[in-house]
């Protein structure tokens, strides 16, 4: 088969290392891929968000199969553009990806259904004074997210009044997130433990995969700023059998059978942030997608083939496939270019004390911002790195990923040096 991987990070990368294997693939084009790719696929410089030009170059390389990993292709309709040239997609169709692409979307959904999420109202452009005199009555911190995709950025979390108004303003009159900012959804603030579970669904049934725990922030101790995620451990030290068996009957089960019900079936990887409150587990976000980085810490301790369960859930067999983990514990650690999510300066060059890095059992590296040009390998993003490490306790696998970390070196390199370590210290 003929296979196209779409996007550019560490998530792409993992995939692609975890399909490369499959006998049934004969060629990938990673569309654009990074400085990891070389080896596995033959890259295509194309845009993600570029979805025609990609349909047509699908259409004239005789592509059997795509993978869509990034959120804006999936909200812009790719899959339905391949679709409709006989391609085999792992991903959802546009109307699918909505539960990502609109929160207004996603929260009536889950109200519909009954699907536990936080109390909320949502505002658009014409109603600014409305948005100010809830938030004038609500309690605090309460949260302002844009209703559309915002490159991760679009959700602020306002301790007072003060910082409210700012968000409200900013959002629907000021336009901070562009058109996707022009409708906003305002919800409680919820507090617990986070969690992230993504999970195979064909729309029919569904199979989590390992539990994880992000680490959002740029800064040791939660401090800084949000970002993509600095890094994963999985699986969730707060994520019991018991709690995965309430979320599979009040939340998995319930989304699939809803967007089933919506006429938008689901077909991909479905993404659950969650927050584990008192009164149970809560929905916090869905994405259409494999989280990255958890992709990069969670797909390594996958048993099953990846490549055969994405045809799986293709050809709506999801049901006919048994998938297994490693009975093990990962870490990852994001090295990420110092400045990042702000500014940050790219084209530095990396170097690996390969020696040493083969010494150290379990580390898989991935690539996210690289570049790799005339022989030498350099940074061309914010995050740049993935590092992950497997063992058989999460110390060894968290000790193992530093100490690859170690190994590897470019200027103005930024990491936190506590990851995994939240729940452990008092
Ligand atoms: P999102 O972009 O939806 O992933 O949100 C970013 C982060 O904001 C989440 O990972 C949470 O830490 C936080 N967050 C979002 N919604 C809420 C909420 N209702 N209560 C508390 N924290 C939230
Ligand atoms: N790491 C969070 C996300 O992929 O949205």
């Amino acid at each position: 088969m003929k296979i196209i991987l779409i996007g550019s990070g560490g998530r792409e990368d993992v995939i692609l290392k975890s399909i490369a294997k499959n006998p049934d693939i004969e060629k990938i084009y990673i569309i654009p891929g990074n400085g990891g790719s070389l080896d596995y696929a033959e890259r295509v410089n194309i845009s993600a968000e570029d979805v025609d030009a990609i349909k047509d170059f699908a259409v004239k390389n005789d592509i059997d199969f795509a993978i869509v990993a990034p959120d804006d292709p999936l909200a812009l309709g790719l899959v339905d553009k391949l679709e409709a040239e006989n391609i085999k997609c792992f991903g959802p169709n546009k109307a699918a990806a909505e539960i990502e692409s609109s929160k207004i979307f996603a929260k009536a959904l889950m109200k519909k259904y009954g699907i536990p999420t936080a109390d909320y109202e949502t505002f658009n452009l014409d109603d600014i004074d409305g948005a100010l005199s809830y938030v004038a009555k609500s309690d605090y911190p309460v949260v302002i997210k844009a209703d559309g995709l915002a490159k991760g950025k679009g959700v602020i979390i306002a301790e007072n009044f003060k910082q409210a108004r700012e968000a409200v303003i900013g959002c629907l009159k000021n336009k901070m997130f562009g058109r996707s900012g022009e409708k906003i959804v305002i919800e409680k603030f919820l507090s617990g433990h986070e969690v992230t579970v993504m999970a195979f669904t064909d729309g029919e049934s569904i199979i989590p995969l390992m539990s994880s725990m992000d680490h959002k922030r740029a800064k040791d101790g939660n401090k800084g700023l949000n970002t993509g995620g600095m890094g994963v451990i999985a699986p969730n030290p707060f994520y019991t059998p018991e709690i995965a068996n309430e979320c599979m009957n009040k939340i998995f089960l319930p989304t699939v059978n809803a967007l089933k019900n919506e006429g938008r079936k689901f077909k991909g990887c479905l993404y659950f942030g969650l927050m584990l409150t008192n009164k149970g587990p809560y929905v916090i976000e869905y994405n259409s997608r494999f989280g990255d980085p958890e992709a990069e810490a969670v797909l390594p301790l996958l048993k099953t083939d990846l490549f055969e369960i994405m045809k799986a859930v293709a050809d709506e067999k999801l049901n006919q496939i048994k998938i297994e983990f490693e009975n093990k514990f990962s870490c990852c650690v994001i090295l990420a270019s110092g400045g990042y999510p702000e500014k940050y300066i790219t084209g530095n060059v990396i170097t690996f004390n390969n020696k040493e890095l083969k010494k150290i059992p379990g580390v898989k590296i991935f690539h996210a911002g690289t570049k790799f040009q005339d022989g030498k390998l350099y940074t061309s993003g914010g995050r740049v790195l993935a590092v992950n490490a497997v063992a058989d306790d999460p110390e060894t696998a968290r000790a193992n990923a530093y100490n690859a970390v170690n190994n590897i070196q470019f200027d103005n390199m930024a990491f936190r040096s506590d990851i995994g370590t939240a729940h452990i210290k008092k």
